[in-house]
């Protein structure tokens, strides 16, 4: 076993840690997955699972990873071996580790198609593929982009070359520079999508369906999958946090940076949330319309705004960012 050594470089500021935590954590899992799932899984009572899984469940492992990655300073693997051993134990437990990053690899393997899909759509959106379009053709362009896998394999491999470009840059250069001001450039967007979607005639409709907790709606599969997804959301389990933690300087307090990080993921994803159904509502939209709900959504609203295209570009590329940073 090598010695444990600090890495070369470590995030930097109070922020930098804070920041870059928030950008894997913040990513599709907040403003694709969370309002879809949400939809399918009924509303309020899902939501309050889930909130309920992200205070019990979710911030004592993430405390619990940063602590292994800050302590084991290493990937998962050499990180869980070292702490294992220096505790006389068996390495074996380092299979966890191995555990993770399948995990991790497994995630990105469907990730980065989505992601895809997010830079087709910006493509889309840049040379004027969705204007004008209704409800039943936005359903259409998107069954339409996923039948020919040459256009997902085309947006997926661009995706998968610009996350090794990002982290090839390594932890300051790459993911903390594009964390800075991609955050803010989101919430800022939603924020103008929330405030359209309070004069669209959904929002009353929209409030009531993430908030409205109704029990009988609640199933054992929606509890599942809200327990799901307050791990995916987090990026819990996967190897990720843990390697963040072992770049976080001594310092720091643990409790506080993932309090933090699970406030913003949590914000985003209610706002995400908020956004997105006053528009399924006063479209006519199901609700429960799967995996393609913010592409057949969003775009029919940002039709309808002033300067909206150029919003729809700027959804697309911090929707592109946050994927990326995840
Ligand atoms: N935590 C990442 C996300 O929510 C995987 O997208």
């Amino acid at each position: 076993m090598t010695a444990r050594e600090k890495p070369k470089t470590l995030w930097v500021g109070r922020w930098g840690f804070i920041l870059a935590a928030t950008g894997s954590a913040v990513g599709l899992g907040n403003i694709w997955k969370f309002p879809y799932m949400t939809g399918e899984y009924g509303g309020g009572a899902f939501v309050l699972v889930y909130l309920v899984c992200i205070l019990a469940i979710g911030i004592p492992i993430m405390m619990a990873e940063i602590s292994f990655g800050r302590r084991g300073r290493g990937s998962p693997i050499d990180a869980i071996r070292r702490l294992a051993q220096e505790s006389g134990r068996s390495s074996v437990w380092s299979l966890f580790g191995w555990m993770a990053m399948l995990c991790g690899f497994m995630i990105l393997s469907f990730y980065v198609v989505v992601a895809g899909w997010s830079v087709s759509y910006l493509w889309k959106a840049v040379s004027g593929g969705l204007a004008g379009s209704s409800v039943e053709e936005m359903a259409e362009i998107f069954a339409a982009n996923n039948a020919n896998p040459w256009n997902l394999g085309f947006w997926s491999t661009l995706v998968t070359l610009a996350t090794m470009l990002i982290v090839g840059k390594g932890v300051q250069e790459g993911i903390e520079k594009s964390v800075r001001w991609m955050m803010p450039g989101m919430v800022l967007i939603l924020g103008i999508m929330i405030v359209y979607g309070m004069f669209s005639g959904g929002f009353g409709d929209a409030v009531n369906f993430l908030f409205a907790f109704e029990i009988g709606k609640l199933s054992s599969e929606g509890l599942l999958a809200a327990m799901g997804q307050a791990f995916f959301t987090l990026s819990l389990a996967s190897g990720a946090i843990l390697t963040y933690g072992s770049y976080l300087s001594d310092d720091k307090s643990i409790a506080r940076t993932t309090f933090s990080v699970a406030f913003f993921d949590t914000l985003v994803a209610l706002m995400a949330g908020l956004a997105i159904f006053p528009i399924i509502f006063a479209s006519g939209m199901n609700p429960d319309s799967g995996p393609g709900l913010i592409f057949m959504s969003l775009p029919l609203a940002f039709q309808q705004m002033p300067l909206g295209t150029l919003l729809e570009i700027a959804f697309f590329i911090m929707l592109t960012l946050a994927a990326l940073t995840s």
